[in-house]
């Protein structure tokens, strides 16, 4: 043991390290699992905070990946402790993931401050599990490296890939407009999701592990590895081992996720055509560590930054040829060769700087992973609009958008919510061409509430049959990262909350303007005060009590990351009281 291990102090000990009743009774119990005495004896403890559950598809082959980060804790003489924390699987789980992600956080939060260990392993796969997991860790600031689940192998259709999440959307617009048979569609269902680990397109999950990556909370290479490779498992192993020399170098997540961390995520998921959920996650991230981040940073650091990783839903690749390019060491190479990573000296959780990671990464293919000359996009940074219809902010992702409609002065054609929506999307005689605005109110963070995936509205039926394939749409929802489309998302202040968005009216101009950052409702100021002070009071309906009526409660807005007004902020590692 060198002297920088020695002089540590570890928290462990203030549960396993003394020779009294509290000692007793915290070693006493744990040694019901057959623990010898001797691994009570100084051995940093490593939580592996596991979000494994059949429930969540994505991240159901966890508790493998948990075994071989036990591996590498116990070779490099720290003790592993696995524990569970409530899994939010954006597939199964409604109304959305997004209700859950601040519950997850707290649980992550309690359960790591509250138990003995020094330093935590986050296995994170799903959406929302990466935010919400890091969020919490975030929140106490011991010693962290993430483990992504890693993406599923390539989906198959007709003997071709289809790209998860991208598909359903393709192939269900297809089958309204009468292209493709229900036998065609049920067949790609089949062979969309072929192995274990997260969707393969660049949606969410994708871009939260390069997130994860970018910022240098894990080892490099994590995002891309697909779930089922066996490298895989060497990464877990390798994060485990050093997931306990951190313990000793003390490399708490606060040295990690400063501000010039967050500014090379921002222009990554530029460079990678990542979600637009990025915005809202890393928002969230940042609060709880103490990072002034806001919407103007996407603008500031993002936009100029080309978009060079060809994957669906913006380009033709997955996750798994995007690995066997380079993965994101090779984007991130190109970005510094280029003059485009605006801090290479940015610390990681190896101890070594994001630019001595990945400096020298090879590139073994230029059509996954394109020069910086041959982008798929020029600009690949998240548009980030305001105007009287978004006071506070609205995005739009340029890689997913047609450029003809990324300026376009539309006529609005309104739904109240998502109900009306379904409702009224499907009627034969609803008035509305290709040029008009699609705007749904209340799907917000309030509204749904949660703030649902439901923004990428599917096109009118007789439109889609006369062969339309995008429009404008506004809305204060999300949008899956695997969806595509001219989609204005996250507006806000949200309809539920008072926002603009809730008195469009059929029939009123909506101009939007990208290059400007510009999107607004073509009326006067007077009509906007006298339309706002005629509405009435909104309530969610059904919401009466329970976690929801909390998250009512309780969430912040798009701009601010909606995590929870009483949870932003990092609340430390101190040790409670003692529980007896
Ligand atoms: Fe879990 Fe896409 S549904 S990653």
């Amino acid at each position: 043991m060198s002297e920088t291990k020695k002089k540590v102090e570890l928290r462990s000990a203030q549960w396993f390290g003394t020779q009294d009743k509290n000692g007793f009774m915290y070693r006493s119990w744990m040694k019901n699992q057959g623990i010898p005495d001797h691994e009570f004896q100084g051995k940093p403890i490593i939580g592996i905070c596991n979000t494994w559950s059949e429930l969540t598809p994505c991240n159901a082959h966890f508790r493998k990946l948990a075994e071989h980060v036990k591996r590498g804790i116990l070779e490099a003489g720290g003790f592993p402790v696995e524990f569970p924390v409530f899994s939010n699987g954006e597939s199964n789980l409604r109304p959305t993931a997004m209700l859950t992600r601040n519950l997850a956080s707290m649980d992550v939060e309690e359960s790591i401050r509250g138990n003995p260990m020094d330093a935590v392993v986050l296995l994170v796969g799903c959406d929302k599990t990466t935010p919400a997991l890091l969020m919490g860790a975030a929140s106490v600031d011991v010693p962290t490296i993430v483990v992504s689940g890693g993406p599923m192998l390539n989906g198959k259709l007709d003997g071709k890939s289809i790209g998860s999440g991208t598909a359903v959307w393709q192939l269900h617009e297809q089958v309204k407009a009468g292209e493709i048979s229900m036998h065609k569609f049920l067949a790609a269902e089949a062979g969309h999701s072929r192995s274990a680990g997260t969707c393969n397109t660049m949606g969410t999950a994708s871009t939260m592990a390069c997130m994860a990556e970018a910022l240098g909370t894990t080892l490099p290479h994590n995002a891309a590895i697909p779930a089922v490779d066996a490298r895989r498992y060497v990464l877990a192993h390798m994060s485990g081992m050093r997931i306990v020399d951190m313990v000793w170098e003390d490399l708490r997540l606060s040295k990690i996720l400063t501000k010039e961390a967050f500014e090379n995520a921002i222009r990554v998921n530029a460079a990678i055509g990542g979600s637009t959920n990025a915005v809202i996650h890393l928002k969230a991230i940042a609060g709880r560590i103490g990072v002034d981040l806001e919407l103007e940073d996407w603008t500031r650091i993002g936009r100029g930054q080309p978009t060079v990783v060809d994957l669906l839903p913006s380009g033709r690749f997955l996750m798994e040829e995007f690995y066997y390019a380079g993965g994101l060491p090779g984007v991130i190479r190109r970005m510094g060769e280029g003059g485009m990573l605006p801090h290479k000296d940015a610390l990681t959780a190896n101890g070594k700087t994001l630019w001595e990671n990945n400096n020298d990464a090879p590139i073994y293919d230029d059509e996954v992973i394109r020069p910086l000359d041959k982008p798929l996009l020029k600009d690949g940074g998240i548009c980030i609009l305001r105007g009287n219809l978004a006071p506070r902010g609205a995005v739009l992702k340029p890689s997913a958008a047609t450029p003809a409609l990324m300026q376009h002065r539309g006529k609005a054609v309104v739904f109240e919510n998502f109900e009306h929506y379904k409702e009224r999307i499907m009627d034969p005689d609803l008035d509305v061409d290709a040029n008009d605005i699609l705007v749904m109110k209340n799907c917000g963070p309030k509204g749904y509430p949660g703030m649902a995936e439901v923004g990428n509205m599917g096109l009118p039926p007789k439109l889609l049959a006369a062969g339309v394939k995008d429009m404008v749409r506004i809305s204060d929802a999300r949008m899956s990262g695997t969806a595509y489309g001219t989609v204005v998302l996250h507006v806000a202040p949200e309809a539920m909350a008072g926002g603009p968005l809730g008195i469009v009216r059929d029939g009123d101009y909506i101009t939007l303007d990208c290059a400007g950052g510009q999107l607004n409702l073509e009326i006067s100021d007077e009509e906007m005060a006298q339309r706002q002070a005629a509405r009435a009071e909104q309530k969610v309906e059904g919401a009466k009590s329970g976690y929801q009526q909390l998250y009512i409660n309780h969430v912040l807005q798009a701009d601010e990351g909606c995590d929870f007004d009483f949870l932003v902020g990092s609340r430390g590692s101190a040790v409670p009281k003692h529980s007896h």
